[in-house]
Formats: C-alpha cells, structure tokens, sequence
C-alpha cells in the first residue's frame, strides 16, 4: 500500500479513536433470569411485548418458559416468529406493523444474529415511521430512541447482542446493507445457557470460533482501549477453556454459560475497537457464495494472523499468557506461534476444515477488493494490505499451505 493512502487510513482511523470517549457507546446491562425481565417490565410500565424470533425456534418451544413467566405478571406477549435467515425488509416491514397494530410497547429480540438483527431494525422502523429502512442504511441514520429492547441470544457468538448494527437483505433487490446506529444497542440482554444446549455441533464450534475472532482481531487492533483489552483477554481465555467442552457435551451447562459470557464479552471488544481482515475476508465469502459467517471466520483466521506475522507476536503472546497456553518465559515469537496452533488443533478438534474450496480462482481479485474496500479505512488493523496482498490470503484458504 503506497504512503499516501496508508497515512490516510491510519488518520482517519486516529480521529475515530479521539471520538471514542464521546461517542454514546453503551452496554446492554445483563439480566439473570426470566422472572428479573418480567419484574423489570412491568416496573418499566409496559404492558405488551413483541418477541422477534424465528420458526426454528419456537418449533422447538424454547420461549415457551419466557412467555409463560411474562404472561404470569399479566404482560401481553405477540410473537413474531418469521424472520428468515438474513432477514429481509419485508420481515421487518411484517413485524413493525405487528408492532403496531397489537399497541406493543417493547421488542425482545430471541434468537441468533437474525432475530437480532430484525428486532433492531423494528426499532428504528417504529422510531422512525417516515424513514424507509434504506434511507437508514449506513452509520448514525436512526438518531431517535427506539422502544425498549431486550435480547436474548440462543447462540453464543454473534455477540449482536451488544453491538449498534442491523443487518438487513432488501427483500426486492436482495441488496444486503447495515443500519449503524447507537439506540439500536439493546439496553438488557439475558444470558440464558438452557437455550444454547441444544445447538448444532457444528453451529456450537463455528459460532464460538466466530467470538474468539471477536475477541483476537479487536485486541490486535490499534483503536483498543483499556476496557476492549480487558474483554478481549477474558473472552478468548473463556473460549479456549469452554469451547470444546461445550462442543464435545451440549449439556455442559458451565461451559454453556460461560461460552454466552465470552460472546458478551468479545462482543463489547469489537463493538467498540472494530473487527480486522479476518471479518471482511469472510464476509467476501459469505456473501458470493454463502459459506456460513463463523466457519469462514475459523478457517481463515489462522491464515490471516500469520500473513501479521510479527506485527503481533507480542499481543499474540499477552493473550496466550492471559489464557494459560504458555507461560511469561516463552519467548514473544514462540508464543505466538503457539497460540496460532491452538487455533488450528481447536478447529481441527471441531471438525472444522483448514481450506473452502468453494473459492473460485478467477474470482479472488474481485473477492480480495471487496474486502479491502470493507476493511480500510475503517478498520484499524495491525498491518495494513492491499487488495494485491490480500489475494495471497485467499489462495492460502483456498489451497491450504
Ligand atoms: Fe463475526
């Protein structure tokens, strides 16, 4: 990358990092049980919930115990339950009008990062009746409080449950965009292990890869502040001692709660100190040919940390130490190169392959563009690449090395 456009992106990188004291960053504080939610509603005078999930959920009824607990303090509960994967303007177009015609005062998101993305966007839909959601795409188009919003995740990942995005599809167009803004951050989220014990093996192993990248790319950034270290440190050691116990027994319930703590916890670290290559990377691959957000993620963060190379073998190493993999006399060099392998051996423990195969060669250029253009200048990276650079990283997935 020439001189020009790097100083560019590490300035404008800089001024975020001035405004991130001002900025209104909050987090969602944390509930401990349904009997708390409900108690907090009703002190909250609200008589009518919309719950945003999807079908797969309440087939399985798992908020059947919320509904009940809600039902029982005389609180209104209307479920919306048809929220699709990648959830598209008509969902939330569906879904606000509910809100509307039922005289709702209040949204629980519960679900995956669908759920949670379509109960933000219906939020901003109900602050704002005149706004069309694609005249809210981008950063700070909301600018007005929405109702209270409670989520409550059923995978530990996503760490939605704490950031300001919504990710909607256009339901016409199937353009994807993202609706930033600060009063879409849910103000409670419940952290409940019971409803993550009966995820998916491999949805288990990919979401909880997907939250240590959270964690790792937010603290090898350079926009960190004291708070997002302390999380990231947390969250990653909480993964490296948790994922594999809940992945090889669903029913762990310890290793389930604290895999939904570091989720929260590396959420709170990325929501404020950004994501890195490794997310736009994989979002290039989710969207041209659907490979699944925590999976790419795992695979590629390997590859991704080693073309750092030694920019960040001493965070590398900090984390290591923090999360017990080595100790403080192995050498910055050697720890990091430890820590990469513990990655490798937890993904190849899960299952989780080491290449997609799914990349077509003459597409790595466009792919490789695409994230660039997602990652500078906004995200502060350890090292900055250009798209050129970036395609050695695709071949590497593609291919192995
Ligand atoms: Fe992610």
């Amino acid at each position: 990358m020439n001189i020009f456009k790097k100083l560019y992106c590490r300035i404008y990188q800089g001024v975020f990092r001035l405004l991130l004291p001002v900025l209104p960053y909050r987090e969602p504080k944390i509930l401990n049980s349904y009997k708390e939610l409900a108690g907090l509603l009703v002190a909250s005078n609200k008589h009518n919930v919309l719950l945003v999930t999807d079908k797969g959920i309440t087939n399985l009824g798992l908020p059947n115990e919320l509904i009940n607990t809600l039902k029982s303090v005389n609180l209104g509960v209307v479920v919306y339950d048809n929220t699709v994967a990648n959830p598209t303007t008509d969902n939330v177009e569906e879904a606000s009008s509910l809100f509307h015609h039922t005289e709702c005062d209040c949204l629980i998101a519960f679900g995956g990062g669908s759920a949670m993305d379509c109960a933000k966007a219906v939020g901003a839909r109900v602050a704002r009746p005149n706004k069309t959601l694609s005249q809210m795409k981008g950063i700070l188009k909301v600018g007005k409080k929405i109702p209270l919003l409670i989520a409550i995740p059923t995978t530990a990942g996503t760490g939605s449950e704490t950031t300001l995005a919504s990710v909607i599809t256009d339901s016409k167009t199937r353009h994807k965009y993202a609706i930033n803004d600060f009063p879409l951050i849910p103000s409670y989220a419940l952290l409940d292990e019971k409803l993550t014990v009966g995820l998916p093996k491999h949805i288990t192993s990919t979401t909880g890869m997907d939250a240590l990248t959270h964690a790792i790319e937010a603290y090898i950034g350079r926009s960190t502040t004291k708070q997002t270290r302390a999380c990231a440190l947390k969250a990653s050691k909480l993964i490296f001692e948790n994922l594999f116990a809940a992945y090889t027994d669903g029913n762990n319930l310890t290793a389930r709660k604290n895999m939904l703590i570091a989720s929260n916890l590396a959420g709170v670290a990325f929501t404020k100190s950004y994501v890195g290559y490794v997310h736009a990377i994989a979002h290039s691959l989710g969207g041209k040919y659907n490979i699944a957000h925590g999976l790419a993620n795992a695979i590629i963060l390997p590859y991704m940390l080693k073309k750092y190379g030694k920019c960040i073998y001493k965070k590398l190493w900090q984390m290591g130490v923090y999360a017990g993999l080595f100790n403080k006399s192995t050498s910055k060099e050697v720890g990091a190169k430890i820590f990469i392998e513990k990655i490798e051996e937890m993904n190849s423990q899960m299952n989780i392959g080491t290449t997609i195969s799914e990349i077509n060669i003459n597409d790595i250029p466009t792919l490789a563009k695409t994230a660039q253009d997602e990652a500078n200048p906004l995200y502060p990276v350890p090292k900055l690449f250009t798209a050129k650079e970036l395609e050695e990283v695709y071949l590497e997935v593609k291919n192995g090395n």
